[in-house]
């Protein structure tokens, strides 16, 4: 009732529209008119709500502990809208869905019809619009896809076209990456805008007037990736001395030239000066001032009322000769101005990491912060993708579903959020996060029960309900559903749309078992020892004292087969062996003799390689020049050499039929596991660190250290896609000066990080299970920074030190890499494959054998399995029936002779449980009609590379050809 009487208020006072009459003119029909020969500058009011840093989402949302920060999201936006109401020249910006959608979920009909109009004359432009403003370094492309895609779906299905944000707005994130530019230019975004580049880069780009730029974001995608790139002027905060926030005390406007405290010209000219420099530094005649803060705008009368006035007091300047014209404006329309102004572009290939605010401080220290955070994100989306794929296969259609699946796709959009997956948030903070991923994958758990169940129905299964658990913390060896029961039935799901067969294991508390298949053949099986070092784990609940493991042989693309293990039959063959190598016909691990890796065999070729855990000790601001600490941000050791863990490694060698493994302890808290199966090509190390002892800061690293004669480089992923090129102590763009000799020269690793011998025809590549840090400091050396635990506050703002605990000790992080040695020819393809298989790592559901007589089912969603080079990013159910579909070329551009080729998907013999009846093409995102979308056209120095013709098959064509690196999105129809 309020916001009806407010509105009547307002439509009498200031004879606005009714909104049903609204013009629909949004987007850059809406732009302010800009004055030809002036400077015109945009001023952009905007508020930068993180979900999630010092407070929770919820506690931001709502306004609680205000002492902690004085923030209420709620409020910004019942407020800022009541403003906009009264007076339609005033503008605002959208960003995070997340806070949209809470507050849109709570407006009654009334506002919602105001809120509308204000989108639809442009009012609010709804920009970035993500379900969170993701971070770029630590992110999986997955998962920006789908927090993108699940913002914007709200987005569309609320407001429609006048719903969907132009450019892009990473106006925090620490760094930014390549791939989240080329996603955004994929999803048909006209420009993205940030304000955090490193600060000799941008002190060059303010010199030279580069600060606008074209981003070519991707080397395979050609100008369909190709992104207008602004770099903002005053990070994003308003001009010094211009807050007029009611969280600022900086001074308002007092235009009464009686007062005392009139205060104009100063002001102006304070403004003015400003302003200049500003425009100095960019090539048009525009200027963008961002307008705001975080979570300003809470009172927004006070930001526009002072704003009012300086606009009224600059423009009213122009008939003595000024030059300057200040209109509201957004950022999209910021854009279309300086697109009007037909400038020619740079162009820019690499992307911006690593972020470093000063000399001392390099904010490469988050790409490793929370190592546990890390990896359960993405266990997470692990899940996500079973649960979203088995909703459409297993026909699941219920409301309670529907509303677990929507939870778990708001929760992994939360995650991505610039101070959730990067570690940066307070711990109270983090624990929330932890809370919402643990509740979202509960939910699913339901959701694959039944679709699992809808699938054996189908196929006429008529046994018991199957339990279907799943085990959470099977990295530590512990599981209840399967060391719980004397024999249980496992079910082993393949999220990839072709056939794999993983080793598989499971905590068990026995010593006898058999193991049997579908087809009822026993499948042969080994124990392995759980570490001491796990079995000590003070907070673990488990009698398992062995693993047992077995191979699942060609699980069926996007489908599952069981096993049921009995528990009884003959006694594992493991057996404590005393050599000091480990291995199979296609790669061996020999140990020196202290006890640590001294060379790596494949097949003939060998290579010296010595693998150790060390750590930096950190900078704690006292034995050093600059008073920088190491902390959540920021990694700043106080020397450049790392220290052993211990001199001499204690080792104990397990060998058997299925996988042999050094079980290494280095010291009370530092240990691993290296480990080789029968039949695979890599190595994997698990290596287990903490609780990391209480004396003084420390940031440990696994160091491989080969012969290799890598010339200065390496490579990175970025966000687990394409590869890009590391020189160490260079830069692509400008000339570095680099003071911190380690942390500078360190990248994110999503995914993998290589070396290559280009004499020898080698290469070595390290694949991770979570976002870490990495480099090569030295030739022939890589290292990856896998747990930190550090005793000061870095001073960017989280307040906290990096002292994570769990039940009351220091954290313990356990986790994998995955050694790949190659040669350079066809490394990368066997690295492709296993990044795929370790990110979407087969699931297993544990049920209680009752059914086991009765059992022998092996199902799969697709008709037939998928070329190697294809897959199948997403598949989930969509609006009204329909079905999301996204198919990815996972290759790059002579990658892999036969696998970097075109490859052509028909989608009518494509699901084995449905037909499709129809596809239609979208952006990247899944909210756009493909045949509906235009980007702006920018003229380049050097010219765009003339695009070969998209696709050779039309757009809704059921025979979907794919290019290297594409990614083609379909909403389809299914019967
Ligand atoms: C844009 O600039 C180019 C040269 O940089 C010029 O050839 C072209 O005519 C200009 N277009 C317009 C519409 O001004
Ligand atoms: C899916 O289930 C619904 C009922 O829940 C049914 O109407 C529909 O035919 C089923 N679709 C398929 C493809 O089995
Ligand atoms: C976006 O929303 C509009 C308006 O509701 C709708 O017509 C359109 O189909 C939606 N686009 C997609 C790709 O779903
Ligand atoms: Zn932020």
């Amino acid at each position: 009732m309020l916001v009806a009487s407010v509105l009547a208020f307002a439509l009498a006072v200031h004879g606005l529209p009714a909104p049903a009459q609204n013009k629909h003119k949004c987007g850059y029909q809406s732009c302010p008119e800009t004055k030809p020969g002036f400077l015109n500058v945009h001023l952009v009011p905007h508020s930068h709500d993180d979900v999630g840093w010092l407070k929770t989402v919820d506690q931001y949302y709502y306004g609680k502990f205000n002492d902690i920060q004085i923030a209420g999201v709620q409020y910004i936006i019942d407020s800022v809208v009541f403003e906009l109401m009264r007076d339609p020249s005033k503008r605002f910006i959208q960003v995070e869905t997340a806070y949209f959608w809470k507050w849109w979920q709570e407006q009654d009909d009334a506002m919602k019809d105001i809120y509308r109009s204000l989108i639809n004359s442009g009012q609010i432009e709804m920009i970035g619009g993500g379900w969170s403003m993701n971070d770029e370094a630590t992110t999986h492309y997955q998962s920006t896809i789908d927090n993108f895609s699940w913002g914007l779906r709200r987005l569309n299905d609320t407001f429609g076209e006048c719903g969907r944000p132009r450019v892009g707005w990473q106006i925090d994130p620490f760094g930014h990456s390549r791939e989240t530019a080329s996603i955004m230019a994929r999803m048909g975004f006209d420009g993205l805008f940030f304000g955090r580049l490193d600060y000799q880069d941008k002190n060059t780009r303010l010199q030279n007037r580069s600060m606008e730029l074209m981003w070519r974001a991707s080397a395979d995608l050609g100008s369909d990736a190709d992104l207008f790139t602004g770099a903002l002027f005053h990070h994003y905060t308003s001009p010094d001395g211009f807050c007029f926030d009611s969280t600022c005390t900086d001074d308002p406007i007092i235009d009464d030239v009686n007062s005392p405290e009139y205060n104009v010209p100063d002001q102006l000219a304070q403004f003015i000066s400003q302003v200049q420099e500003q425009a100095d530094s960019y090539k048009t005649n525009n200027v963008m001032l961002t307008m705001g803060g975080d979570f300003n705008y809470q009172e927004a009368q006070q930001n526009y009322k002072n704003m009012d006035k300086l606009i009224r007091l600059v423009n009213a300047m122009q008939k003595n000769g000024s030059n300057l014209h200040l209109m509201y404006s957004t950022p999209s329309c910021y854009l279309k101005a300086v697109h009007d102004a037909n400038l020619t572009l740079s162009v820019k290939s690499d992307d911006f990491f690593p972020y470093a605010s000063d000399e001392h401080s390099y904010w490469t220290g988050y790409f490793t912060s929370r190592p546990t955070h890390k990896r359960f994100e993405r266990l997470a989306n692990n899940f996500l993708q079973v649960c979203k794929q088995l909703s459409v296969t297993g026909n699941v259609t219920g409301e309670k579903e529907r509303e677990y699946l929507d939870a778990a796709r708001e929760a992994q959009g939360v995650l991505q959020h610039h101070d959730a997956i990067t570690g940066t948030a307070k711990q109270a903070v983090a624990d929330d996060y932890a809370r919402i991923l643990t509740e979202a994958i509960h939910g699913c758990q339901n959701v694959t029960k039944t679709a699992i169940h809808n699938l054996l129905e189908a196929a006429g299964w008529s046994g018991p309900r199957l339990e279907l658990e799943s085990c959470l913390l099977l990295n530590i060896s512990q599981c209840e559903a399967s060391e719980g029961r004397a024999g249980f039935l496992v079910t082993v799901y393949n999220p990839l749309g072709r056939p794999v067969s993983p080793y598989v294991r499971l905590p068990v508390s026995g010593r006898n078992y058999t193991v049997t298949d579908v087809n009822g053949m026993e499948v042969s099986w080994q124990l392995v020892p759980v570490p001491q070092s796990v079995r000590d784990l003070w907070y673990r609940k488990s009698k398992a004292s062995s693993e047992l493991v077995f191979r699942a042989e060609q699980l069926p693309p996007l489908g599952f087969s069981s096993f049921i293990v009995t528990p009884s039959g003959r006694q594992s063959d493991t057996a404590r062996v005393y050599r000091t190598h480990i291995g199979n016909e296609r790669v061996r691990v020999d140990l020196d003799a202290s006890g640590r890796p001294s060379n790596v065999a494949r097949g003939s070729a060998r290579l010296p390689l010595r693998q150790d855990l060390l750590y930096y000790a950190a900078a704690d601001g006292e034995d050093l020049a600059s008073g920088q600490v190491s902390g959540a941000y920021v990694f700043r050791p106080n020397a450049s050499r790392a220290y052993s863990v211990a001199a001499v490694v204690n080792t104990t060698v397990y060998a058997g039929p299925l996988v042999e493994e050094i079980h290494q302890v280095f010291s009370e808290w530092v240990s691993q596991v290296i480990r080789v199966y029968k039949d695979e090509d890599f190595v994997e190390f698990e290596w287990q660190v903490g609780p990391i002892p209480d004396d003084s800061g420390k940031e440990v690293i696994s160091r491989f250290s080969t012969s290799l004669a890598s010339q200065g480089e390496f490579r990175t992923d970025s966000n687990g896609r394409e590869s890009l090129l590391r020189r160490r102590n260079h830069r692509p763009t400008w000339s570095v000066q680099l003071e911190e000799p380690v942390s500078g020269n360190y990248y994110p690793v999503t995914s993998v990080i290589a070396l290559q011998d280009e004499g020898a025809g080698l290469r070595l590549a390290v694949l991770t299970d979570r976002a870490q840090g990495g480099s090569s400091l030295r030739d022939g050396q890589l290292e990856l920074m896998v747990h930190r635990r550090l005793f000061h506050d870095d001073g960017f703002g989280v307040g906290e030190e990096l002292n994570e605990m769990d039940f009351d000790q220091p954290l313990v992080a356990r986790g994998k890499h995955y050694l790949l040695l190659g040669d350079t020819a066809s490394a990368i393809s066997r690295e492709r494959l296993l990044a795929q298989e370790t990110l979407l790592a087969p699931w297993l559901f544990f049920s209680s054998s009752r059914a086991a007589g009765q059992w022998e089912k092996q199902m799969s969603g697709l008709k037939l399995a998928l070329p190697r080079n294809v897959h199948v990013l997403t598949l989930e159910p969509w609006k009204d029936g329909t079905v999301l579909l996204r198919l990815e070329h996972i290759f790059q551009q002579s990658e892999d002779s036969s696998l970097s080729q075109a490859v052509t998907v028909n989608l009518q013999e494509f699901f084995s449980t449905m037909t499709v009846v129809s596809a239609r093409e979208t952006t990247l995102d899944g909210n756009q009609w493909l045949s509906a979308t235009r980007r702006m056209q920018w003229r380049t120095d050097p010219p765009a590379a003339r695009q070969e013709e998209a696709t050779s098959s039309p757009g809704d064509s059921l025979e979907v050809s794919l290019r290297p690196m594409q990614i083609r999105t379909f909403v389809l129809e299914v019967k």
